[in-house]
């Protein structure tokens, strides 16, 4: 009997503090009307702290996750994390996530792929399930991108915030969870959307520093155009690939990266704004986060069943569609 990775159990975290537009319209020139009708976005959460990082917020949900589903960490085989805001660029955020949540008997690495981050990692871990090796593997999506936001910039701080969301994945053999995927990337993409310096090509110096080569650099345009044909495209292939009709799908799971690509992605898809998850206007994009925070906010709406299809586009460019066929 073939193995599905069906998503058991599903939580998250965003921290406390509510970074508002009206708050924003102090630090950077802008205004509340232009960043809600330009991106969907009302408010984003943020990370307060001294020492405080993007375990800390993965600790949160996974501990969530685990009582939800009544298991101890010590059953977990694997955790492995879409970022790209680590902890350190080593050692992995995994590994500290596991000795912070107590997971001694598991085994994880981040990876790395912007905002498509969770979407690679849950098709990564689904292969390890699949396998039937693994019976408990944590994916989590998360980001604490204030760590690299340019608060003097007003066309990248007004987007992002800080967040996480994980799901639990087990063994099923009634053909629920990770049905079909369809992944990408294109790295001549990688020059609108990036971290310039900090990686081996440009190691930290006063020089960079002083520059504000640490923060997020984005040239909004070509990767907003990018976005919108892409996300729609793979969206639109794997409801083909699976002979899906608009009537089939229960929800479209978007990455939060501005309303109006989610709105002409649904369009795109056949769906009303009825099937479509949507948080951007509570939490902005928190990249790696906004996936596995919808399918948390939206879980009690959820029945067994349910076809969704989560579909993302990010930085890289990354992009992709999973099929899903919901567990509980
Ligand atoms: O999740 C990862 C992938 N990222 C994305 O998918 C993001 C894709 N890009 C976008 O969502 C949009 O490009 C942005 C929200 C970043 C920007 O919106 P836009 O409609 O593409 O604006 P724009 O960059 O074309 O700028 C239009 C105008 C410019 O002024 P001028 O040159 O027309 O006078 C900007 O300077 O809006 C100005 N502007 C702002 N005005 C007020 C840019 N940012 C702001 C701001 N407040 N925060």
């Amino acid at each position: 009997m073939k193995i599905t990775a069906a998503i058991t159990a599903v939580a998250g975290y965003v921290p406390e503090y509510v970074l508002s537009n009206s708050e924003l319209e102090k630090l950077v020139p802008t205004t509340s009307e232009w960043i809600e009708s330009r991106t969907g976005i009302k408010e984003r959460r943020i990370l307060k702290g001294e020492g405080l990082g993007t375990s800390d917020m993965c600790v949160e949900a996974i501990n969530l996750l685990l009582k939800k589903r009544g298991i101890a960490a010590t059953e977990i085989d694997m955790i492995i994390v879409g970022t790209v805001t680590p902890d350190f660029v080593f050692p992995s955020t995994s590994n500290v996530i596991c000795d912070k949540v107590g997971a001694t008997n598991a085994w994880g690495y981040d990876l790395s792929a912007a905002c498509s981050g969770f979407v690679f990692g849950l098709v990564t871990g689904s292969q390890f399930i699949e396998t039937g090796k693994y019976k408990k593997v944590i994916v989590v999506g998360a980001d604490k991108m204030s760590a690299i936001l340019d608060y003097t910039d007003r066309s990248t701080c007004i987007i992002f915030g800080d967040g996480a969301g994980a799901v639990l994945l087990e063994p099923n053999t009634e053909g629920y969870g990770v049905v079909d995927s369809i992944l990408g990337v294109d790295g001549s993409g990688r020059k609108y959307l990036h971290q310039k310096a900090g990686g081996s090509v440009k190691p930290p110096t006063h020089e960079t520093v002083d520059a504000r080569e640490h923060f997020v650099y984005q040239d909004g345009q070509p990767v907003f155009k990018r976005a919108v044909v892409g996300m729609a495209d793979v969206s639109a292939e794997i409801m083909k690939k699976n002979d899906l009709k608009s009537e089939d799908i229960s929800w479209l799971v978007p990455h939060q990266a501005n309303k109006r690509i989610i709105d002409v992605t649904a369009e795109r898809m056949g769906l009303p704004s009825e099937k479509v998850m949507l948080n951007i206007q509570r939490y902005g994009n928190t990249t790696a986060g906004t996936i596995p925070l919808c399918l948390w906010d939206y879980e009690s709406q959820l029945k067994k069943g349910d076809n969704l299809i989560i579909s993302t586009f990010g930085a890289g460019f990354t992009w992709g569609a999973v099929y899903v066929k919901w567990a509980y």
